[in-house]
């Protein structure tokens, strides 16, 4: 892999080396897309308020995640399908994940199973998609537990696919050797017009999922209960009240609800309605060390990373991943000292502006 320097590095080496569909199912968000730019229009208008005369010179980027210890407050989003983009799957992936000393969350929809998955050898966490067929989400969670995941991750955004007018357009279909392995499921063959990734959502996924169905999960884990997609205030207070002991304010990376409110925008509110009772994690649009700050300081424990991790994938495998993981290490370390903070828990008692962002 040739050096890198940014994720934009290895965003523009991946483009070059992935099919168009599936660049498109990569990158693409739902509807205009207006979600997916704003999530980036809003990271930048937070500016971070740097602190002066701290002695950093030494600097932890650690911190506790679920009851185990991060090397960074970050985790990789659990994504689909990740052979789509490389041979290695996600088996790379997580093993990326588990040499650079974060978690990796492995989807319900994982192309390798959550066994071989967790087989990395670094902290994995489920992360669920509420299915018709309840049987099978008994057994995924049994599974996740034997295999010995750390967290489970409920994702809430998804009663159906967002419109990917990109997937649509493309009528986009996957490989016959990519599957949703762990479901024994097969997704269809190609629909033109159509994709492949919404209509086996709408034929395998229950929209019905609701505040008491929280009960029957928490009844069948034992694992701590994460709700990934929550963007409203009162959402998140009722969740706490409810046990679930973590919060991820996420759009779904653009994916869902186009003209949803971006994540940096409604993480303070969610932060003041948690008041502290549990980790809030944020992600859709985190590209940098420096929008890791930015996050901290606004009150999130720690973020999780999408696209880009994916883009190391493309790139060059397992080691492109790491690339990706080492470029966010190093710019988040270099972003700390800068902000006068030797370690994440100062980071999140910085203080914050709006600002213009980077205007062209
Ligand atoms: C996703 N995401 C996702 N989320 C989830 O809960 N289960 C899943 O299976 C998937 N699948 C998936 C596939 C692909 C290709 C992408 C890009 C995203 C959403 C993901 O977890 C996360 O919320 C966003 O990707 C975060 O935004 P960024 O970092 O990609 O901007
Ligand atoms: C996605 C689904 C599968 O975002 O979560 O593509």
């Amino acid at each position: 892999m040739r050096e890198v320097w940014s994720t934009a590095d290895v965003e523009r080496l991946a483009a070059e080396r992935s099919a168009p569909d599936v660049w498109d199912y990569i990158a693409g968000g739902s509807g205009e897309e207006v979600t997916l730019a704003a999530n980036r229009a809003a990271l930048d208008r937070v500016a971070v308020v740097p602190r002066a005369l701290v002695d950093v010179s030494a600097c932890d980027t650690g911190c506790e995640l679920f009851g185990v210890t991060s090397s960074l407050p970050l985790a990789v989003a659990p994504m689909a399908y990740q052979r789509l983009i490389h041979d290695g799957g996600e088996r790379a992936v997580a093993a990326a994940a588990a040499a650079a000393g974060v978690p990796y969350v492995v989807s319900t929809l994982s192309s390798d199973p959550i066994e071989d998955v967790a087989a990395a050898g670094g902290t994995t966490w489920f992360q669920l998609y509420w299915l018709r067929d309840r049987e099978v989400v008994v057994k995924l969670l049994r599974r996740a537990e034997e295999a010995g995941c750390r967290a489970v991750v409920l994702t809430v955004d998804v009663p159906v696919l967002g419109r990917r007018l990109r997937d649509l357009r493309n009528g986009f279909a996957l490989p016959s050797w990519v599957k949703p392995v762990n479901t024994d499921g097969e997704v269809g063959e190609r629909v033109p017009g159509d994709s492949v990734i919404a209509l086996h959502t709408s034929a395998v996924f229950d929209p019905s999922l609701s505040w008491r169905d929280l009960e029957w999960i928490r009844a069948h884990t034992n694992l701590p209960l994460v709700l990934k997609g929550v963007l409203d205030a009162g959402d998140a207070a009722r969740a706490v009240d409810l046990g679930v002991q973590g919060v991820v304010v996420s759009n779904h990376g653009g994916r869902q609800l186009d003209g949803a409110v971006p994540s940096a925008v409604a993480l303070p509110q969610v932060v003041a309605a948690v008041r502290g009772r549990c980790p809030v994690l944020l992600d859709s649009g985190v590209r940098s060390g420096v929008d890791v700050l930015r996050a901290l300081a606004l009150g999130a424990t720690a973020v999780l990373v999408g696209r880009p991790v994916l883009w190391g994938l493309a790139a060059g495998g397992e080691r492109g991943v790491a690339a990706v993981l080492d470029v966010l290490r190093l710019e988040f370390e270099t972003a700390l000292r800068l902000a006068g903070c030797p370690d994440v828990a100062s980071a999140r008692r910085l203080t914050v502006a709006e600002s213009p962002g980077a205007t062209t």
